[in-house]
């Protein structure tokens, strides 16, 4: 096997079509466009369709990835999708997605580390590219969070929203991958989890879903906390690993959950607002779609150039986190076979 380096071919993002605004939350339950919006700074989601699960989102992100990449689907060798939305429990949902592609047979599977997924997936992805296993991976992130939430509860029925963001990754003579830093604490997942949905509890019963114990439970405040702590501790051991420092940092691209969260994390890298990509305003938390969206929106808008080093960084339900600095490096030469 050959070692080589790896760079992101072509990226996409697709967001369902029906948007929930804060007046649409506003009807629902004692809330307020002003609280949503100064906590959180998210005033609009997107919610897919019952009759579109996700690995049609996937799909229509994967479609946009590769026409990018100027490839087809016949060109990938392996499919990783990270969800905690899967169209079933199995199969993976990548699989799924792999023969909606037209290339079932090809190896895929599912990563499920929540709001995380993109950074695992990003590291597990170029692995496989870097180490000589497949020339091309398509990674993929998507949620469909609408699904799992209790729209009773206001603390979090306003977080989340749908979406799916692609990445095709490639083998290449300029290596993108810098560094990374992965991490996980399972110690407490009531902190975030979907209680009555696997083998911790009996199957639910009908009391169980009509006390929605069987969606999305959280300790905000918590997850807050632990959300700025290790976002920045990741960001210092990624950046450490890809011998730069923070200044050498030209974008931050971080999970859209909050966008207080994002603030701390750019002020401790010290990133003007300009450097910092931030949708959140307009599809909330997608979960692990999150940064694949933002980062396919920043290209299409052309602000990233070769050479610019971007900080992927998120954390999630695990509770897990994680950080990858990249050098952004889409028209480097592919790598010889
Ligand atoms: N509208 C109005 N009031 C509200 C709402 C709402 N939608 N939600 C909560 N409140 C109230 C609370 O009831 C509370 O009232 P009280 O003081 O009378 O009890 C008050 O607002 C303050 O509540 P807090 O929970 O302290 O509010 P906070 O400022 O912490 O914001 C939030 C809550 C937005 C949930 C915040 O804690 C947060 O973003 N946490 C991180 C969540 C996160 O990132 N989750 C995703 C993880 S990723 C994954 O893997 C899925």
């Amino acid at each position: 096997m050959n070692a080589t380096g790896v760079r992101i071919a072509g990226v996409g993002h697709f967001v369902p079509e029906q948007v929930i605004t804060n007046a649409d939350l506003e009807r629902l339950f004692d809330t307020s466009d002003e609280w949503i919006t100064t906590r959180t700074g998210m005033k609009e989601r997107r919610a897919a369709r019952l009759d579109e699960p996700t690995s049609d989102i996937a799909l229509a992100a994967a479609r946009n990835a590769l026409a990018q990449a100027g490839l087809r689907p016949q060109d990938i060798n392996c499919i990783i999708v990270a969800t905690v939305t899967p169209d079933y429990a199995f199969p993976a949902t990548a699989c799924v997605l792999g023969s909606k592609l037209g290339v079932p047979g090809i190896a895929a599977f599912d990563m499920e580390i929540g709001c995380s997924g993109f950074i695992y997936g990003l590291t597990v992805g170029s692995s496989l590219v870097r180490t000589g296993i497949f020339k091309r991976v398509l990674m993929v992130g998507a949620e469909e969070l609408t699904r799992l939430v209790n729209w009773e509860d206001r603390s979090t029925a306003i977080l989340f929203g749908d979406g799916a963001g692609a990445v095709v990754l490639e083998a290449s003579a300029v290596d993108s991958f810098l560094g990374a830093e992965l991490g996980a604490d399972g110690s407490r997942p009531e902190d975030l989890y979907l209680p009555f949905s696997g083998t911790a509890h009996p199957p639910p019963t009908a009391a169980d879903v009509a006390a929605k114990r069987n969606t999305i439970h959280m300790n905000g405040r918590e997850v807050f906390r632990f959300a700025v702590t290790k976002m920045i501790e990741a960001t210092d051991v990624a950046l450490a690993q890809a011998g730069i420092g923070r200044g050498d940092v030209t974008w931050l691209i971080p999970h859209q959950a909050n966008k207080r969260i994002i603030d701390s994390a750019a002020k401790y890298l010290n990133m003007p607002s300009d450097r910092v990509i931030v949708n959140i305003e307009r599809y909330g938390n997608t979960s692990a779609a999150s940064i694949p969206i933002a980062l396919s929106e920043a290209v299409a808008s052309g602000k990233l150039h070769d050479g610019d080093v971007i900080l992927f960084v998120g954390f999630g339900a695990g509770l897990s986190w994680g950080a990858v600095a990249w050098r952004w490096s889409q028209t480097a030469p592919v790598a010889a076979a």
